[in-house]
């Protein structure tokens, strides 16, 4: 693996193939909730991709921005129902004003960024005040995901550890640039289990399903993918039940920018997600 910086202009095309249409996807419901609580009239999704997340919040958001460094993914965006306003961009050189937006976030993308620190700084510039950031994603830092992926191809859970970061460094980044209120939360529990060679017909599994595959190099895909079915022929030899599993749990860490009223007197009208008792404040997090 010599990179580990993708261009998804190569996966652009294939990647909505990752929201069939029968499931309900919890980060929707998340982004919405949080949006509603800020009341939220203007939302920017960083890393936005296809624009599947901002699409889920039409309903109730007027203005919807998507930026991204990829044509292809702003392509595929551009053809989601609704009516997004998409840049193409860095999340760490932010094209907006100052004070533009009352909720930023980006999802399964922080990772690509190159420097997460510089893009949390960059969105509590163009935060409104009383806005709001929120990182969603999973953590493979923390001991809690499991994901066969990582077991069956070389050097790809290294590369994620380098990639990611780890959950209190988003925290310690956010309170550190200004945030206040910052709280962790788990909004969704992805797993799957396939049993025996089932799991060759994961979409996951295809090589332009995540960057973690699109990595590798054709080689590298291959020699998992047969590691894959040797366990499988192995297990159906000995009569024995192989399973795979994808056990992932996605958070989603919430920093608010406090407006002058508020950053004396202290959230008064802070979203759900960020209410003592419902989430994990950062003392108890890092008291544990
Ligand atoms: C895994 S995709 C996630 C897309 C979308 N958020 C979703 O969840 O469907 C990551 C996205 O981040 C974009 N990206 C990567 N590096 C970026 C950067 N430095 N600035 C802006 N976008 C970037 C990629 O082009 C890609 O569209």
């Amino acid at each position: 693996m010599e990179t580990s910086f993708l261009n998804y202009d190569q996966i652009a095309t294939e990647y909505n193939q990752r929201y069939p249409s029968s499931q309900n996807w919890e980060r929707g419901q998340a982004l919405l909730s949080v949006a509603a609580q800020l009341r939220a009239k203007t939302v920017l999704e960083v890393g936005s991709g296809t624009g599947f997340w901002l699409n889920l919040l039409h309903s109730t958001v007027p203005n919807l921005f998507g930026l991204d460094y990829s044509m292809g993914m702003l392509e595929q965006a551009k053809r989601q129902p609704a009516p997004l306003k998409l840049l193409r961009g860095s999340a760490i050189q932010l094209p907006y004003r100052d004070n533009t937006f009352d909720f930023i976030y980006c999802v399964d993308a922080i990772h690509h960024f190159g420097n997460h620190r510089q893009f949390i700084a960059e969105a509590f510039r163009i935060l409104k005040p009383n806005g709001a950031l929120a990182v969603i994603g999973h953590d493979p830092h923390e001991g809690t995901s499991n994901w066969y992926i990582y077991d069956y191809f070389n050097g790809v859970y290294d590369t994620d550890l380098r990639r990611y970061p780890a959950g209190r460094s988003v925290i310690k980044f956010m309170e550190a640039e200004g945030y206040q209120s910052v709280s962790v939360q788990t909004i969704e529990h992805i797993l799957n289990v396939h049993v025996g060679e089932a799991v060759l017909r994961d979409p996951f599994l295809r090589k332009s399903a995540t960057s973690q595959l699109a990595l590798l190099t054709d080689e590298e895909y291959f020699s998992g993918i047969r590691r894959i079915e040797k366990v499988i022929a192995n297990a159906a030899a000995s009569h024995e039940k192989i399973m795979f599993s994808s056990d992932i749990q996605v958070k989603m860490h919430l920093g608010h920018k406090l407006g002058v009223a508020n950053a004396v007197g202290l959230a008064t009208h802070l979203p759900r997600w960020a209410v003592p008792g419902e989430t994990t404040e950062i003392s108890e997090l890092f008291s544990q």
